[in-house]
């Protein structure tokens, strides 16, 4: 992997930190960019408390000179506000340290998981790491892939396709100013209008709500990935980006959830030759995605969002100090994220297509990875 990135910090810690590790040298960069998607993750009609304390905004600290990248790593920082509120139970120093274990474990979290594997007997030292707050540092990461990418005119976006039994009704072509007008980034205004309603009935039930995004990047180049390794697979390392997003349980790539349903003679995207254009496909079941490989076409990425795992009437679990059956503990949470989990999706997807153009033409610098992006277009058939 040529860009590679690992995330630091936990939920209710003074900061969370990233480093990327690969960027070519002369990417104009700056923390206002990065800011946006910050501030997109945030939104969403559904977040809980959380949000209203966080205004999220990426300081960069290394790898960046005169607002272009050195080459070097890129080391970004997020700050958590509501630290402020947290100091005594988070101290790294022994004296002082407020402890209030939590042993009520929360289903659907990592809570009980986590306790059992690192044998800790406190769930607070588990969700602090395991708490989908770390997906900011992602965001922000993710930002400095899409410089990257539109400087080849590569572009990454999401919209929400569905949000608890709502699915959206899409537009042939998707209106992504109303996307982001949208409370629920959804291109369908009564759509949007029923996900808002049924949000608001779940928070009113104590419950919550899960659903789909959709990630579309277009200008994507074909032969991105490979089919010469099962992890060098385009597909699979997709797959595993969203995937990774926490409380997303599957993902299908095109129309793969639908698939298994369809004959062969409905399902594949039949190839054209088309003067001064190329080879291009008429329709995009595949998403993008043949043999692991990029076929040039938009690739398409579904991810699929349980419902929120905390709820405001807790859930049956048990006690682990008592081992008796109780209530989980309840922490302020959201009732629904899927329009967050849609822009985490893009900087997911958009960090995993800058590693496998970086792994295909290299580049220590811009000037470099667009000779050789130039190159290897110029050379396709037209
Ligand atoms: C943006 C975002 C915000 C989330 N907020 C919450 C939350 O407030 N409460 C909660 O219980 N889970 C929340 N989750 C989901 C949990 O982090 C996740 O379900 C949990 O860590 C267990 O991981 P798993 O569902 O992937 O197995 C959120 C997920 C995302 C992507």
């Amino acid at each position: 992997m040529t860009l590679r990135f690992l995330t630091a910090g936990e939920s209710h810690g003074p900061q969370l930190t990233v480093i990327i590790d690969g960027v070519p040298a002369g990417l104009p960069l700056t923390a206002e960019q990065l800011a946006v998607d910050l501030a997109r993750r945030q939104g969403g009609y559904g977040r809980g408390g959380r949000m209203k304390i966080e205004r999220d905004a990426a300081r960069i600290v290394s790898g960046v000179r005169g607002a272009r990248t050195l080459g070097s790593p890129i080391t970004l920082e997020v700050q958590n506000r509501d630290w402020e509120n947290w100091q005594a139970v988070m101290r790294v120093e022994a004296e002082g340290v407020k402890r209030k274990p939590i042993t009520r474990v929360r289903p659907g979290h990592a809570d009980l998981a986590g306790m059992l594997k690192y044998g800790l007997d406190d769930a607070r030292d588990v969700l602090e790491r395991a708490s989908a707050r770390e997906t900011a540092a992602r965001v922000a990461a993710g930002g400095v892939a899409k410089q990257l990418l539109a400087q080849f005119e590569i572009s990454v976006r999401s919209y929400t396709r569905a949000i608890g039994g709502v699915e959206a009704a899409l537009p042939r072509t998707i209106r992504w100013a109303a996307v982001e007008r949208s409370p629920v980034r959804c291109p369908d205004d009564d759509a949007s209008r029923a996900m808002v309603a049924a949000i608001d009935g779940a928070r009113a039930a104590g419950d919550t709500l899960g659903g789909v995004f959709t990630v579309i990047a277009e200008g994507v180049p074909p032969g991105l990935g490979s089919y010469r390794q099962w992890d060098t697979r385009l597909d699979g390392l997709l797959a595993q980006a969203i995937v990774s997003i926490p409380a997303c349980k599957a993902v299908s790539l095109g129309n793969g959830a639908e698939a298994p349903g369809l004959p062969g003679s409905r399902e594949h995207d039949t190839p054209v030759y088309r003067r001064g254009r190329g080879f291009t496909h008429p329709t995009n079941r595949a998403g993008g995605l043949e043999g692991g490989i990029s076929n040039g076409e938009a690739i398409v990425v579904h991810g699929m969002m349980k419902p929120i795992a905390t709820l405001r009437r807790p859930l049956d679990s048990v006690d682990v100090k008592t081992r008796r059956a109780v209530r989980a503990h309840y922490e302020r949470s959201d009732v629904c994220v899927v329009p967050a989990a849609g822009v985490i999706g893009e900087a997911m997807v958009a960090l995993t297509l800058a590693s496998v153009l970086l792994d295909k033409f290299g580049g220590d610098s811009m000037r470099e990875l667009s000779r050789n992006l130039s190159a290897y277009k110029r050379a396709l058939p037209r």
